[in-house]
């Protein structure tokens, strides 16, 4: 059955076709759904049985194969990716595209592979950006049904060149989210350094002076081993802090709430400062936003331990907002700004969640850090 398509001969609803089919290109920012996209929408657009869109790789091989018209058992049966040989070759190295009433008849045909359905008619047509080809959507029909037309090659000549685009801002896209995380790894770095480090080093120079001190007054050496005993302690507790960031994988384990919940009664036990965990409602939120949440509190809590030095930290969690409150020495948020990452990238974060970071302290005050989650909601209440 050809699928329902727009009807060729009625521009409006072709042109509603091609830009929704464009549209739905463009929207998406990985590159494996911008492939997934292109293909069912080129498929759709010209009602063939089957689409497939592939990306070469440079060993001869495609770097993806996505499908479309073929179930997934089908697909297994067939087996691994295709090479770039026969027609999907002459596809590659064309620079025009290719349409064929029956493909078998066509010297490039060589075989199929066990379990793949019989096609004759072929539309081949090359994602270009310049002289470089991004890759080859292939439309093809089932044995019996009709050939492309012209329009059609019109058509999904049009969809590639939107194609190239996406793909290639999607690429871009994916490069930048790559070195966010290389960025995240040189800040996680730069904390075990500064506070791991720090502390080891305080902690060596107490054992030593604990050793001095022993033979003649054993009293001091004591308090000095009690020092040291402290700042092994915040060590632990620094370390467990970097390493439970470097694992987000504790989200999908527990989700966001468990995740928080463990992490405070973690920090509790370690720090003189008690840590304090309520869950007034629930909070819904993307695989993505759990992480940008996660990340923002652990700084939020972290600058409470390391700059605070306060009695009690307090983590809220609300459906609309998620507060941070020690009852510390506060400081002053325009001075501070320069001093370090952690208040800008928290910021961030709250942009990236579509929310809003509300930071209320001074000296002497004490710190509430306030992630919005709901701008909307917040501004009505
Ligand atoms: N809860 C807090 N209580 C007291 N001072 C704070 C608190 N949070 C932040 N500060 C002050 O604000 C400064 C900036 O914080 P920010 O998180 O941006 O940087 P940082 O913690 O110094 O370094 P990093 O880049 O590792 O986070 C801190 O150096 C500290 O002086
Ligand atoms: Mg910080």
């Amino acid at each position: 059955m050809r699928a329902v398509t727009a009807s060729h001969s009625d521009p409006a609803a072709l042109l509603h076709e091609v830009s929704a089919a464009v549209g739905a290109i463009t929207r998406h920012l990985s590159v494996h759904q911008v492939l997934e996209v292109i293909v069912s929408s080129a498929r759709r657009l010209v009602g063939a049985d089957y689409a497939a869109i592939g990306i070469p790789d440079d060993d001869g091989g495609f770097a993806e194969f996505i499908t479309d018209g073929i179930g997934e058992e089908q697909r297994l049966e067939i087996g691994p990716l295709p090479r770039q040989h026969g027609m999907l070759a002459a596809i590659l190295t064309e620079t025009e595209p290719i349409r064929l009433d029956d493909l078998r008849r066509d010297p490039r045909f060589r075989w199929w592979p066990k379990a793949h359905p019989a096609m004759s008619a072929l539309l081949g047509v090359p994602i270009r950006d310049g002289e470089q080809i991004l890759g080859i959507v292939v439309l093809t029909n089932d044995l019996g049904r009709p050939g492309f037309t012209a329009a059609d090659t019109d058509l999904i000549e049009l969809l590639a060149s939107h194609a190239a685009i996406a793909i290639t801002n999607a690429r871009l896209y994916e490069r930048s989210r790559e070195l966010t995380v290389v960025e995240e790894r040189n800040r996680l770095a730069r904390e075990l350094h500064d506070a791991v480090m720090q502390r080891l080093f305080s902690l060596r120079l107490s054992a030593r002076a604990a050793g001095k001190l022993l033979p003649e007054d054993p009293a001091a050496a004591r308090a000095r081993l009690d020092e040291v005993e402290q700042l092994a302690a915040e060590a632990v507790a620094e370390l467990r802090g970097v390493i439970v960031e470097l694992r987000p994988a504790d989200l999908d384990a527990h989700g966001l709430v468990e995740t928080l919940r463990r992490h405070t009664t973690l920090l509790d036990r370690l720090h003189d400062t008690s840590v304090h965990f309520a869950v007034r409602s629930p909070v819904d939120l993307s695989r993505d936003g759990e992480v940008e949440v996660l990340r923002l509190v652990q700084e939020a809590l972290g600058n409470a331990f390391r700059h605070a030095k306060a009695r009690n930290v307090t983590l809220t969690i609300e459906t609309e907002r998620i507060t941070v409150a020690d009852d510390g020495l506060g400081f002053d948020a325009d001075e501070a700004a320069t001093r370090g990452l952690g208040l800008l990238s928290m910021r961030e974060r709250a942009k990236a969640l579509g929310g809003d970071l509300r930071l209320a302290t001074a000296p002497g005050e004490g710190t509430v850090v306030t992630l919005i989650l709901d701008t909307e909601r917040d501004g009505r209440d």
